[in-house]
């Protein structure tokens, strides 16, 4: 379901079992048929995009006070304002909170941050002094929503929309990548970094990454957010940059 719907679906708790639920059109339907076969399908009231809106509630994460801009963030906080939109990121989830946890544990140096969404994880180390700080993710609605929180938050993201799959990935300090267990593992040999926080799988699942050792995995309702560095073997390419 998060690679089908990396911008988010429900998980409703049903009599025999868990319930996954996707807000999605035509092509969406298709893509469950695909992979999943049979599943049921219920029409729904116009407006469903919006309704998110109703549960967007502030949170706290680290130093960082996260939340829409329709509420008010308390005066003893680093406030993130952010309006997802259409993309992922309210800073709820618990790959964001992790992310921006590690991330808060880190030296400030230039940031890349793979599958950036909302661009909440961009803008927070923006506020956390990173810079330069540059976004990718597939999504031009992502894109559009970084770019807008960013500016709204009086930060600078750099946002390109690229497959970082494919997309040549510029050289940071630290690249942060909250996007799907394949993807991160997909991506780990293109990234180069001093540091590599990845996220956006279960606390069950083991990221292999080639050239990268592990320095601390913190874990929160199931999920889990890792820290690397580049492994030190005289074999391993040199992962690490001065930009
Ligand atoms: C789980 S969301 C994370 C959003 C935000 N960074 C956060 O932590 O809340 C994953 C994001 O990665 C993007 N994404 C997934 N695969 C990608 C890829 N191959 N290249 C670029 N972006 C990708 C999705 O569009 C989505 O916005």
């Amino acid at each position: 379901m998060i690679e089908l719907f990396p911008e988010g679906f429900e998980e409703l708790e049903a009599h025999d079992g868990l319930e996954l639920v996707a807000y999605t059109d035509a092509r969406g339907e298709e893509r469950l048929w695909q992979v999943f076969g049979a599943g049921r399908v219920e029409e729904i009231d116009q407006g469903w995009e919006e309704r998110w809106r109703h549960f967007h509630r502030p949170v706290r994460v680290g130093p960082f006070w996260i939340g829409p801009p329709w509420e008010t963030a308390p005066d003893d906080v680093i406030a993130v304002v952010v309006d997802p939109g259409a993309a992922f990121g309210t800073g709820a989830h618990p790959t964001t909170r992790l992310a921006i946890e590690l991330l808060a544990t880190l030296q400030p140096g230039s940031l890349l941050d793979i599958g950036c969404g909302s661009g909440v994880v961009a803008i927070a180390a923006a506020k956390l002094g990173f810079a330069p700080v540059a976004g990718i993710d597939l999504e031009p609605q992502a894109i559009a929503a970084t770019v807008r929180n960013a500016a709204a938050n009086g930060v600078s993201v750099d946002a390109r929309c690229a497959d970082a799959r494919e997309a040549e990935l510029p050289p940071a300090q630290v690249t942060v990548a909250n996007i799907t267990l394949a993807s991160v593992e997909a991506l780990a040999e293109r990234v180069f970094s001093e540091r590599l926080v990845t996220s956006g799988y279960l606390a069950s699942d083991e990221p292999a990454l080639p050239g990268w050792e592990r320095l601390e995995r913190r874990e929160l309702d199931g999920w889990a957010a890792d820290l690397h560095r580049p492994a030190v073997s005289p074999s391993a390419p040199n992962r690490h940059t001065a930009t």
